[in-house]
């Protein structure tokens, strides 16, 4: 092999070997820098003949633009591969399924307890509201449960340490802070947390009620029993539906009833269910709501909402509510 054909056949072999285009610029140096090999042979033209000069310096000159051309591929072969390997690096596999955004659901209590308030906004009730830590007053004395009332001690209560307050054990002292607050008429429900000292499948320390309240002239029994049927079968959705009430004593009303709905089963035996404790506000809860007893009474009413839900749900255990189980919760989304 010809001298000049060597230093082309080396040029190729160190380009080839470069990895990096600084790596690649090292290289070209050695064969096309000051004292690369290429340039040595142009400076020792000068020492051949003027025949042969010619004929030398056109072969370095071609060699010469050889080696470039080797050195060009090589730089693009390497900045090629370098942009394959960044594309590879920061490509985004489209193919992959998208990480899911799981939404939330609504909780069964609070999706009945949303019917339950469409239900009675229709039947032009609205929604009040009072406090969870209530006081002795309100949650039991103006509710003429006095002291020394046995009925409170069936409502086992929490209480707040050295202090009047209670966990109030219903929502009835509602109907105390929305008379002292509003002129009747009157029509309003309450839903909400109570507390109570309980626990087994039917009984959770923590539970929630609807309270009812209508006062207005001449409101009776027989209004009560019209709205609590009408709100089962818009509840329950269905139409034969009946209502029946039994004597009961709260301190608060009188006369006091529970309220258990009946429907037919499909063997002909009537099934019955208590829904509700209520009755004709008494005059005293009346005077103490600053509403006076002569002129207007009205109804009330105390639904579990839980209950409630458990029937139109098919759910046999109070307790799986408030589990925050999400194979439980799941299947009401
Ligand atoms: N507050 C009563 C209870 O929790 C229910 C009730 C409400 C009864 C309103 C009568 C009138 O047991």
């Amino acid at each position: 092999m010809e001298p000049i054909d060597k230093i082309v056949a080396d040029a190729a072999g160190a380009f080839d070997a470069a990895a990096t285009v600084p790596d690649l610029e090292q290289s070209k140096s050695r064969f096309l820098g000051k004292s690369g090999a290429l340039t040595e042979l142009l400076k020792g033209l000068g020492k051949l003949s003027a025949e042969e000069r010619p004929k030398a310096g056109a072969a370095i000159n071609e060699a010469k633009t050889r080696v470039e051309a080797l050195l060009q591929a090589r730089r693009e072969a390497i900045l090629a591969a370098e942009l394959d390997a960044r594309l590879a690096a920061e490509s985004i596999d489209v193919t992959l399924p998208g990480r899911r955004q799981s939404s939330g659901g609504l909780h069964p209590i609070s999706r009945a307890q949303e019917t339950i308030e469409r239900l009675f906004a229709s039947m032009g009730f609205s929604v009040a509201d009072g406090p969870e830590i209530e006081n002795d007053f309100y949650n039991f004395t103006a509710l003429r449960m006095f002291p020394d009332h046995p009925s409170r001690s069936m409502q086992d209560t929490f209480y707040v340490a050295d202090s009047d307050k209670v966990l109030r054990t219903q929502t009835s002292p509602v109907q105390i802070r929305y008379m002292q607050s509003h002129e009747p008429p009157i029509r309003i429900i309450c839903p909400g947390r109570v507390y109570r000292c309980d626990h087994d499948a039917t009984h959770s320390p923590m539970f929630h009620q609807i309270e009812g309240l209508w006062v207005d002239e001449g409101i009776s029994l027989a209004d009560l029993k019209g709205t609590i049927m009408q709100f089962c079968r818009a509840f329950f959705e269905r139409d034969d539906i009946g209502i029946r009430f039994r004597p009961s004593y709260f301190p608060f009303v009188e006369p006091g009833v529970e309220i258990d709905m009946a429907w037919e089963r499909k063997d002909g035996r009537t099934t019955y269910l208590e829904v509700a404790g209520a009755g004709v506000v008494h005059p005293d809860v009346l005077r103490n709501g600053g509403i006076d007893p002569e002129k207007y009474s009205g109804f009330a009413f105390g639904m579990g909402l839980d209950r409630l839900a458990m029937i139109k749900y098919g759910v046999n255990d109070l307790r799986l509510f408030f589990d925050n189980d999400l194979k439980f919760l799941r299947q009401f989304r």
